[in-house]
């Protein structure tokens, strides 16, 4: 009898999964207020805004108060969407945070804290340690929850403050990034088969581990007593490698995805990249021959937010009527770990 009962729970829970899609509700982001211009870094660095411009596509980041920390962001954007949806936080089942720099080191999770400041008193919380492809690994998931049934209402977001962890001395990083959050509600939704996370590319490459890192203080290389060299706690980068390693994925990473749903250029409105450097995203875009005019860009005002950096492009194409629904879009993403990856969405 037992056998025969979970027999039955899954031949349901398999009927209702084919009509299920996970849909984005809607999407919001926060930004700390401070808005750093590249000039402000000459005067205390031998760089110079026409380097960081030419170099990077960078013009500005948002920088946050020292009392501000990764929650405080993540809270503002989740807020942000459950207010747009009229989802009470009591409805929220799960809140996965893609963050790599976290409130504290380790534990506890930045989406327990959320959890707790939102109100959202029945959800499990999680946090999504995947570099600068932690949103879309985030996203996957949550698709993979409401698939299996596990959850019907999902906050998902990506939350960075960068500017904690880099080194204000070295300047072929610290010009790169800037801080912020963007996020997410996925919903179960049964009204349309189309819509919705379609498909997801997730991939790693452990090999790169420490071309983008920070070295100590972990349990490789823990703190000492008496021996604190803060440096070494900062953000470190082999960009070269980095970049060339970049160009590579997302160039075939997007063909792979495209192809993999029999689907070309032309089906795509929007190819959402994590916007580390506008010059990998024209390097990606020739090497893969997508025009460049496919591929939304904003680094210019916000720089590298690591996870963060797809959730906020998508709300700003939100709000400046770019996406509408039933658009096809694909977001594609690299970063430490080494990860990659990309996420097939029918807005
Ligand atoms: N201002 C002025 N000069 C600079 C600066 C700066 N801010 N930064 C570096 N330089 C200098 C270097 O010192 C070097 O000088 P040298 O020739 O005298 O040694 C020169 O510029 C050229 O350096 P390169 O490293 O060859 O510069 P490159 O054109 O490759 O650009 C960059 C460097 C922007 C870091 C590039 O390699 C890159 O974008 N890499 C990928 C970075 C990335 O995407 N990181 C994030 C991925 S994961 C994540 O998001 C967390």
């Amino acid at each position: 009898m037992g056998k025969e009962t979970c027999l039955l729970t899954q031949q349901t829970n398999h009927i209702n999964m084919k009509a299920m899609q996970a849909v984005i509700r809607a999407v919001d982001f926060a930004v700390p207020s401070r808005r750093m211009s590249n000039e402000e870094f000459s005067a205390f660095l031998d760089t110079s805004d026409e380097w960081i411009r030419s170099h990077t596509g960078i013009g500005y980041r948002h920088i946050a108060e020292p009392s501000v920390a990764t929650s405080d962001l993540a809270v503002e954007a989740c807020k942000k969407v459950l207010e747009k949806t009229g989802i009470a936080p009591e409805e929220v089942d799960l809140i996965l945070i893609a963050t790599a720099t976290g409130d504290f080191l380790g534990f506890p999770s930045v989406s327990c804290i959320v959890q707790d400041r939102i109100g959202a008193k029945k959800a499990a919380a999680m946090d999504v340690v995947a570099g600068c492809t932690g949103f879309i690994y985030a996203l996957e998931t949550a698709r993979n929850f409401i698939l299996g049934g596990g959850a019907r209402n999902i906050l998902v977001a990506g939350a960075e403050l960068l500017s904690r962890v880099i080194d204000w001395k070295d300047r072929n990083t610290c010009v790169l990034f800037g801080d912020g959050a963007g996020a997410v509600l996925v919903s179960a939704d049964s009204s349309d088969g189309n819509r919705g996370i379609l498909h997801s590319v997730l991939r790693s490459d452990g090999s790169g581990a420490r071309l983008l890192e920070r070295t100590e203080g972990g349990t490789r290389f823990p703190f000492k007593d008496g021996v604190i060299d803060p440096a070494r706690t900062y953000l470190k980068m082999d960009g070269r490698q980095v970049y060339n390693f970049a160009v590579k994925v997302v160039s075939e990473g997007i063909v792979d995805l495209m192809e993999s749903n029999h689907i070309t250029t032309d089906d795509l409105s929007w190819i959402v990249p994590h916007q580390a450097n506008v010059r990998i995203i024209e390097a990606a875009a020739k090497r893969s021959k997508i025009p460049l005019s496919k591929f939304f860009i904003n680094i210019e005002e916000y720089a590298n937010t690591s996870a963060a950096s797809i959730p906020i492009a998508l709300s700003e194409m939100c709000s400046k009527g770019l996406l509408k629904a039933g658009d096809l879009i694909l977001t594609f993403g690299f970063g430490a770990g080494l990860t990659y990856g990309g996420n097939l969405i029918r807005w």
